[in-house]
């Protein structure tokens, strides 16, 4: 261990005077523990000879590295359990460092051979992702490129995470993402060494997953009407109108999928949102909710659901909610978790718990009678005692259960692990209760927000940059680390039509997140994330994986002079850019005045063009902004 720790220091001082990103061979995301570059560069020969043991979860990993070492290169990649000329090996259970746990690895990288060493497949796995990494960006080719040199810079890392829930959220009920869309997401995500996978199954909008005995849930609940526009604003389909918009996973399509995750390291976490975001299961089986009418009702298709102007929790306009009154629903829960448990290995069961309405509830005689006999005194013991049977229910089938924030409203049910999502504070309040916690907070991990201006970005509700994501903290000052399990990023899919966009929306902040979750806090560092994850931008147009420049888009901050006049600043979350604009109508390039300092629109000007450049490089998006926009923002930001 004290060996360990002297490594660890040696090669901080070593990478802090060799940062990763002045160094073009080496761009690792997420940062490694200790990282020391060697002189000298691995060539990968035309034959390369991998040794590695044997075992199932070995082979996943050796098939791997096969693939991503022989594909793009064109070269012969063999593989055997003992080969003294091995080029590759990967070693198991050798290291002199337990500190590095289930997950961690060490890779050596000599001009003449490659060494990764773990003490469980996972951490050799890792490696070989940091190793990928090493190479240029050509190996992330799915065919055969020529000419490239296929060469390595020698390297020492040892490397392991610092939690242990590396956590990203799809929600497929909003928007449905098919097997193999999944799968992609599953691929892209491993690169940077997440290994949870939340998969949001239910919601208003759509239940995807077959439950056996309940074939509604998927006749009836899977199925919406196709409209494209602002989700949320839609006007109600007509009755009539086709509901052959969506679709949901058979058994056989989800043990396919845990399985495909297993092979990559990755856990699926399934969960299935109740009482509240509970539509498309009322839909189908109108009898579980507390409201007469319910049966008239439709699976939400983008139209207005719930009233947000009160505050949280929302008012629903249609009731959306499971009855916690009525036994019907524990005996239906009780189906879908018993079937969930068992398609499900991992050993938590999410049960959402967010954004329940009560208004339903209020009016509900059922509900009334409920609190007389249990003794609850307002909405959220009621809400409080819904959980807690459910908790019980997937506690009795051998599994943890685990809920949003709202679940500590009226008191958190035993056994609860809470997911902290509208800030850091519930989780914080949880930690204190020595509960354990998955910190997903909206403030830094929210994948659904926009990452730039809301003029040239899809229209959210919320923005959240990537400098922003980059500062998350799954562990604030003050909270015992203990209690963390670790941290999250969620994509919600209400304005995600489909999988170039869910794609947009993770990347680069899903870098952000999976730095905060691997790497050692005191690594972390802006500019020098930024650097490196330039050449990851060069690393995913050869993958054709698609990820948003948003980085390069300048901030507009606009307020009001003492004399009224507009003033707008510009600013930009990176170093090193040029904004250049104009205020003629015309198409600002690199020989239009550059920013550099606030400014006042002349007195008949309509719009601000702007675009950011590095050195004669355009980077940014051409963006335009009518100067009425901006006078409305300055009022707004003075009232
Ligand atoms: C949530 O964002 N409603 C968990």
């Amino acid at each position: 261990m004290k060996k360990f720790i002297q490594l660890l220091c040696g090669s901080l001082v070593y990478v802090s005077a060799h940062s990763q990103s002045n160094d073009p061979g080496l761009a690792i995301i997420p940062q490694p523990v200790s990282l020391t570059k060697n002189a000298g560069q691995f060539s990968l020969p035309q034959a390369v000879a991998i040794e590695a043991g044997t075992g199932p979860e070995l082979q996943r990993v050796v098939a791997f590295l096969q693939d991503r070492l022989a594909v793009p290169t064109g070269r012969r990649v063999t593989v055997s359990s003992a080969s003294p000329n091995a080029t590759v090996r990967l070693l198991l259970n050798k290291t002199a460092v337990d500190a590095i746990g289930q997950e961690g690895y060490q890779l050596s990288v000599t001009p003449t051979h490659i060494t990764i060493k773990a003490n469980q497949p996972a951490g050799l796995f890792y490696g070989a992702q940091t190793l990928v990494q090493l190479f240029p960006k050509e190996i992330e080719n799915a065919l055969p490129v020529p000419n490239v040199k296929w060469e390595a810079p020698c390297v020492e890392i040892t490397d392991y995470p610092r939690f242990a829930w590396r956590g990203l959220m799809f929600d497929v009920s909003r928007h449905f993402f098919t097997k193999a869309e999944v799968k992609q997401y599953i691929d892209q995500m491993v690169r940077y060494k997440y290994n949870l996978l939340h998969l949001h199954l239910t919601d208003d909008e759509g239940w995807r997953i077959e439950i056996k005995g309940l074939p509604k849930l998927t006749q009836v609940g899977a199925w919406n009407v196709k409209k494209v526009g602002y989700f949320g604003t839609f006007a109600p389909p007509a009755p009539g109108e086709p509901r052959d918009y969506g679709g949901f996973y058979t058994q056989e399509d989800i043990k396919e999928l845990v399985q495909y995750a297993k092979d990559r390291f990755v856990n699926i976490l399934p969960e299935i949102d109740v009482p509240g975001h509970s539509l498309a299961a009322i839909v189908s089986y109108p009898e579980l909710s507390c409201t007469p009418g319910a049966d008239k009702y439709q699976v939400r298709s983008g139209e207005e659901i719930m009233d947000w102007s009160h505050g949280h929790p929302p008012i629903a306009l249609v009731d959306n909610t499971l009855c916690p009154a009525n036994e019907k629903v524990y005996a239906f829960l009780d189906q879908v978790v018993t079937q969930v448990a068992q398609l499900f290995p991992f050993e938590y069961i999410h049960i959402g718990g967010d954004e329940c309405p009560k208004n339903y509830w209020e009016k509900s005689e059922a509900v009334k009678a409920l609190m007389k006999k249990e003794g609850l005194k307002n909405m959220e013991e009621v809400q409080s005692y819904f959980v807690k049977r459910l908790g019980k229910i997937v506690e009795s089938k051998g599994k943890k259960f685990m809920g949003w924030e709202e679940i500590m409203q009226g008191g958190l049910a035993p056994g609860a692990v809470v997911m902290s999502w509208r800030g850091v504070e519930s989780g914080v309040q949880a930690a204190k209760m020595g509960r354990e916690v998955v910190m997903s907070p909206a403030t830094f991990a929210y994948l659904d927000y926009m990452q730039a201006d809301p003029i040239i970005e899809p229209r959210v509700y919320a923005t959240l940059r990537l400098n922003k994501a980059y500062q998350f903290e799954p562990a604030p000052e003050g909270v015992d680390a203990k209690y963390i399990k670790g941290g999250q990023a969620n994509l919600w899919t209400e304005q995600i039509y489909n999988m170039r966009t869910a794609q947009y929306m993770t990347w680069p902040r899903g870098m952000a997140i999976a730095e905060s979750v691997w790497s050692p806090k005191e690594k972390r560092n802006w500019n020098d994330f930024f650097g490196r994850l330039e050449k990851h931008f060069e690393r995913l147009d050869v993958a054709e994986v698609k990820y948003a420049r948003a980085v390069y888009d300048p901030i507009f901050t606009v307020s009001r002079t003492p004399d009224q006049q507009l003033k707008v600043e510009l600013s930009t979350e990176v170093e090193g850019l040029d904004i250049h604009y104009s205020f003629d109508n015309s198409f600002p390039d690199q020989f239009y005045p550059k920013y550099t300092g606030p400014l006042t629109p002349p007195k008949e000007a309509v719009m601000l063009k702007v675009i950011t450049y590095k050195g004669k490089q355009p980077v940014g998006r051409m963006m335009a902004l009518p100067i009425e926009e901006l006078k409305k923002r300055a009022d707004r930001e003075k009232s």
